[in-house]
This record gives C-alpha cells, sequence and structure tokens, in this order.
C-alpha cells in the first residue's frame, strides 16, 4: 500500500470535508501525491466521496483502533496477553499463522483496521471494509494435542456471546459450530486454525470477524443473509471497548477450557444456541440434504440431531446447519 495511504485515511476518519490542499500541506506533499495515495485506498476497497471545491470525505466518521483504549477496556488481564495493532493486513489468521514458524509466543492478539482477504471456514471468503468490522485474531498455545481441541471452537462462541451480552446485544445467538446470529443474520464467525501433533503441544490460531457497521457495497458480496452492530444497538458500540471486552471473555473461557474442557460450558453454550431442539436441514459437502431435530451438542463439541435413521452425531468438518 501507498505509504501516504493510512495517514490521509486518519486525517479523514472524522467523516468532513478536507481539501486536497489541506492533506497536501499538513503531510507537506503535492495535491498529486494525495490523490494518488488516495486511489491507492479506493483500490483496497475503501469508498472515498471526492468533490470539486470541497474536497475528500469518507461516507461516515470512522473509530480506529487504539492500542491504549483496548488495553485498558480490559483491565488487568491486559497483562495477560500482546497486542499488536496494524492499519492493514491481508488476514490476521494468515499473518499470525506465518510466525508461527518464528516461534510467535502465547496470547499474541493482532488486529487490523483494514482487512482485505479474510478467509472463511473451507476456503471461503470474509468481507470486512475500514470501519464497517472488527478483525483480529488471537494465538494461543495448548498443551495438550489437537484431539483435546475438539470442543474450542463452540468455546471461543461462548466468549463473543458474553461480551455482545455486556454491550446489550442480549438477541445475539450460536449457531453450531460457531456463528454469531441476530435473527437468522449472520452477525460475525470465527476461523480456527490449529497446528500440531495429536499428543501435543498444539497452537491455535483464533480469528473472530465482526460486523461493526457494513455499507451496501459489502452486504452485496455476502451470499447468506448478514446484519452488524450498527442495525441493532441506538449509539454506536465503540470497537476499541469491544475488542477489550473480547479480549476479557477470550482469556477467561480459554483458561476454563484448557482446565476443565468444554464440557464444563456446554449448558451455557446449549443455552444460547439458535436451533437448539429445533428442526434444522444439515448440508453436506458433497450436496446432500439430512433434516433432523437438534437434540444438544456432545461433550466434544459434536452436534447431536435426532434424524429418521436415528440419532446421529456430527462433527463440525462434516456439516453446515441450517433452519429447516
Ligand atoms: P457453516 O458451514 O458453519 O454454515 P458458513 O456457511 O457461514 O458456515 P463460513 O465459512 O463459516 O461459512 O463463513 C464464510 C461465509 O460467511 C461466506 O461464505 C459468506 O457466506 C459469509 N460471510 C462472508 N463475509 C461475511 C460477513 N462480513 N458477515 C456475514 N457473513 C459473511
Ligand atoms: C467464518 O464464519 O467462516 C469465519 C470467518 C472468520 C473471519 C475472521 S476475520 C479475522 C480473521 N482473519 C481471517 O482471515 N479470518 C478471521
Amino acid at each position: 500500500m501507498n505509504e501516504l495511504t493510512f495517514p490521509i485515511l486518519r486525517l479523514l476518519t472524522d467523516g468532513k470535508f478536507h481539501s486536497g490542499e489541506t492533506i497536501a500541506q499538513q503531510l507537506k506533499v503535492s495535491r498529486a501525491t494525495v490523490w494518488n495515495a488516495l486511489q491507492d485506498a479506493e483500490k483496497l476497497g475503501i469508498e472515498i466521496f471526492s468533490v470539486r471545491g470541497r474536497g475528500y470525505k469518507l461516507p461516515q466518521s470512522v473509530t480506529l483502533l487504539d492500542e491504549q483504549a483496548i488495553l485498558s477496556a480490559m483491565g488487568p488481564q491486559s497483562s495477560l496477553l500482546k497486542l499488536e495493532i496494524h492499519d492493514h493486513l491481508d488476514s490476521t489468521n494468515t499473518y499470525l499463522m506465518k510466525k508461527l514458524s518464528t516461534g510467535q509466543a502465547h496470547a499474541n492478539c493482532v488486529a487490523t483496521n483494514l482487512q482485505t482477504n479474510g478467509r472463511g471456514r473451507r476456503g471461503r471468503t470474509w468481507q470486512a471494509g475500514l470501519g464497517a468490522s472488527l478483525t483480529f485474531s488471537l494465538l494461543w498455545r495448548f498443551q495438550c494435542g489437537a484431539a483435546g481441541l475438539s470442543g474450542l471452537s463452540l468455546a471461543v462462541g461462548i466468549a463473543l456471546i458474553r461480551a455482545l451480552h455486556h454491550f446489550g446485544v442480549t438477541q445475539a445467538q450460536l449457531k453450531w459450530p460457531n456463528d454469531v446470529l441476530i435473527g437468522h443474520e449472520k452477525l460475525a464467525g470465527i476461523l480456527i486454525e490449529l497446528q500440531g501433533d495429536m499428543e501435543g503441544p498444539s497452537v491455535a490460531v483464533i480469528g473472530v470477524g465482526i460486523n461493526l457497521n457494513l455499507p451496501a457495497s459489502i452486504k452485496q458480496q455476502i451470499d447468506q443473509p448478514a446484519t452488524d452492530l450498527a442495525s441493532v444497538t441506538q449509539t454506536p458500540i465503540n470497537p476499541n471497548l469491544l475488542l477489550g471486552e473480547l479480549l476479557k471473555h477470550l482469556t477467561d473461557v480459554l483458561s476454563t477450557f484448557e482446565q476443565r474442557g468444554f464440557a464444563s460450558v456446554r449448558d451455557e453454550w446449549t443455552s444460547y444456541h439458535a436451533y437448539h431442539q429445533q428442526a434444522v436441514r444439515m448440508l453436506h459437502p458433497d450436496g446432500r440434504e439430512t433434516t433432523g431435530i437438534v437434540v444438544n451438542v456432545a461433550e466434544d463439541g459434536n452436534l447431536l440431531v435426532s434424524t429418521a435413521a436415528g440419532e446421529q452425531r456430527f462433527s463440525s468438518g462434516e456439516i453446515s446447519l441450517r433452519a429447516s
């Protein structure tokens, strides 16, 4: 990215018009340089209004991530992790996965203001935009092997729900294994990537994307119903406070999970499940569909469903759950 793009975007975060001349003076560059840097921003999908005689503006004001604000929102638990804030990354998960080989420390959190190549599960894409989304990943090392981590992605969902409830978003629910929904629309997603052998130790990169305020241009690129926090709260939630609260609950849930496993939080998980004891369709990767009624989740995080063929057990890689 052009090295001036983010310094200019910082000036525009107030959502007001700034003339090319003022920006050029503030950054001690030419107006053509400003124009070039903003062309680069547009190539990254950032919408910028440009009006002759008035200058440039973002569609609305944007609160950028601020390390100190996040750490103070976390309170004393902030001493448990190391936080890294970036202006722009392709993907916070990809960034941390690449760092694994260099022995990246336990409890590293990487967040970015703009993620341009976000990943979902099984090669799918996660759409995000500047000021539109909160995107971050947390690296967590476990003594146990990958086999002991089967309920981890569900446990992480609990931390998201607890944090959302703190901000009054009490209607947020989970969809097995770990999507966060409001109504039947997706608000947030979790991508967990593991490294290590079956016996351990192992390391997880836990990626979270939450929609703050999706513009129509992003929403139309998403091929399933999606929602954002701006649609359900009266006043915008500050992303720094949200990330601090999320990290607080994540460190809590992860240490409970390490000590006592998913079984110890299973009932809480079930209480958040949008499809608990509901009729559902299960989409198999080969296009087949099975219908049934959700019975519960097992202590290892597998989904238990009552089907025409009796009670069946599904692991998260096997099916995608949909309302019946
Ligand atoms: P599952 O297989 O558990 O049902 P899923 O179909 O939601 O999950 P995931 O891999 O978990 O798929 O998530 C990626 C999908 O999420 C994308 O294919 C797209 O449909 C959707 N998506 C992408 N970006 C966003 C976003 N910002 N908000 C909501 N949904 C999104
Ligand atoms: C899903 O629902 O499939 C999971 C989406 C996970 C998106 C987050 S955004 C931060 C982190 N970096 C990524 O590339 N993906 C995750």
